[in-house]
């Protein structure tokens, strides 16, 4: 169970100083944590080739996706900032407030669970959701296949994407060039270089916020190479928020498998990244990250942690902020009279 987990998780204190200190500490993060790896990830049934990735990044940016032509996924999961919108919920189709806080797609290649609640098996099933949510974009997939269509030059990149294929512009390939695309935005950050051997990759404080992250049992739940993204657990394991963070009408993974244990049950986020991601939780209501540790503390552990503990832990998601993507805005194609026209 959770809570067993967070007993085994649970090591001692100790204090950091000496390089043969800082290994001592390095080796314990190695048994819970994973350092990015250097080269793109392989993606399952999806061969990542530049072609493949320079049509997904054309796709992630173009607004023409979406039936109104206002919302690319670049709107949401904004390169510019942190890969989220920074609103408390992001605002889709029509001028909607959707339900949730969009989470960032840096590094959510390597999330296990997907989604606040796991609705999706990998990024390339993602990818569908977004296009036809009626607060997101929208669309459908033969709107969005009859617009790719239309200009020449899509034709010409999905052809290059997909050279087997006699039919390569489909929703499905759409959803793949987009993975491919997801899986070159990944984040080196000090942490890395840290457990890649840098004792100096984190400054004393980092390496403090580091043993009291592990030794008070966040990495029970924050752990592998996203410091989470890969298991759930109910928001509330020890002690409910109140409604102003949790809110009574999101049950998360209850809505998937309706089943009551699974009431309020979410994925424990990834932290990379996490002091560019303001704010905060699937409701988006606490915008102090402080705040949010501190809430982490009473809700998941049950335990007060005082003002050092916390300036420590904040210190130490500070070295999760890593080099970001250069992106070159991509010139997309030019639509035709036979472009579909935006809607609502
Ligand atoms: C979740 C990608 C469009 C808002 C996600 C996730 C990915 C993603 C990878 C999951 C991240 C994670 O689990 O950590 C995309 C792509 C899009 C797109 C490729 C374009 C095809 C949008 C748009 C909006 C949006 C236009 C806002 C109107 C959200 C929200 C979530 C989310 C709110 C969280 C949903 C939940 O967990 O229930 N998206 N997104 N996305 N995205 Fe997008
Ligand atoms: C979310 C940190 C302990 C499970 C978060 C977030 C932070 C965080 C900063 C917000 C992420 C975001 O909005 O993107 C910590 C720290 C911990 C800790 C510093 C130790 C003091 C735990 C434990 C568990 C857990 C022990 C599991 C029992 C979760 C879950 C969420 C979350 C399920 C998502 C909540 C939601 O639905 O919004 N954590 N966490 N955390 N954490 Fe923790």
């Amino acid at each position: 169970s959770s809570l067993q987990k967070i007993a085994l998780a649970s090591v001692s204190a100790m204090a950091i100083g000496s390089a043969g200190q800082a290994s001592e500490l390095r080796d314990q993060a190695l048994d819970m944590f994973a350092a990015l790896p250097s080269t793109i990830p392989a993606l399952n049934n999806n061969i990542i080739t530049p072609e493949k990735v320079d049509l997904g990044k054309a796709l992630f940016f173009d607004p023409r996706m979406s039936a109104s032509g206002v919302f690319s996924c670049n709107s949401c999961h904004n390169l510019a900032t942190g890969g989220d919108d920074n609103m408390p919920t992001s605002i889709g189709h029509g001028w909607q407030k959707g339900p949730r806080n969009s989470p960032t797609v840096l590094n959510a290649v390597f999330n296990e669970a997907q989604f606040w609640d796991g609705r999706a098996a990998d990024l390339a099933e993602q990818a569908k959701g977004p296009v036809q949510a009626g607060v997101e974009m929208a669309n459908t997939p033969a709107n969005v296949v009859a617009t790719l269509n239309s200009m020449p030059q899509y034709q010409d990149w999905f052809q290059a994407s997909f050279p087997e294929e006699s039919d390569p512009v489909t929703f499905d390939n759409f959803a793949k060039a987009i993975e491919a695309y997801e899986a070159t935005l990944i984040t080196p950050a000090p942490f890395d270089a840290f457990l890649n051997g840098d004792d100096n990759a984190l400054t004393e404080q980092q390496k403090e916020g580091l043993a009291v992250f592990m030794d008070k049992g966040c990495a029970a739940c924050h752990n592998g190479v996203n410091l989470g993204g890969n298991g759930y657990y109910p928001f509330g394991l020890i002690e409910k928020p109140g409604a102003d963070v949790l809110p009574p009408d999101d049950r998360g993974r209850f809505q998937v498998t309706e089943t009551a244990d699974d009431s309020y049950v979410f994925r424990a986020s990834p932290l990379r990244n996490i002091d560019q991601t303001a704010p905060y939780f699937h409701s988006g209501k606490v915008w102090d990250l402080e705040v949010a540790v501190a809430i982490m503390g009473t809700s998941q552990l049950g335990m007060e942690l005082n003002e050092q503990e916390v300036d420590q832990i904040v210190a130490f998601l500070g070295s999760l902020t890593g080099e970001m993507p250069e992106v070159v805005y991509p010139v997309l194609p030019t639509e035709t009279l036979d472009t579909p026209r935006p809607t609502g």
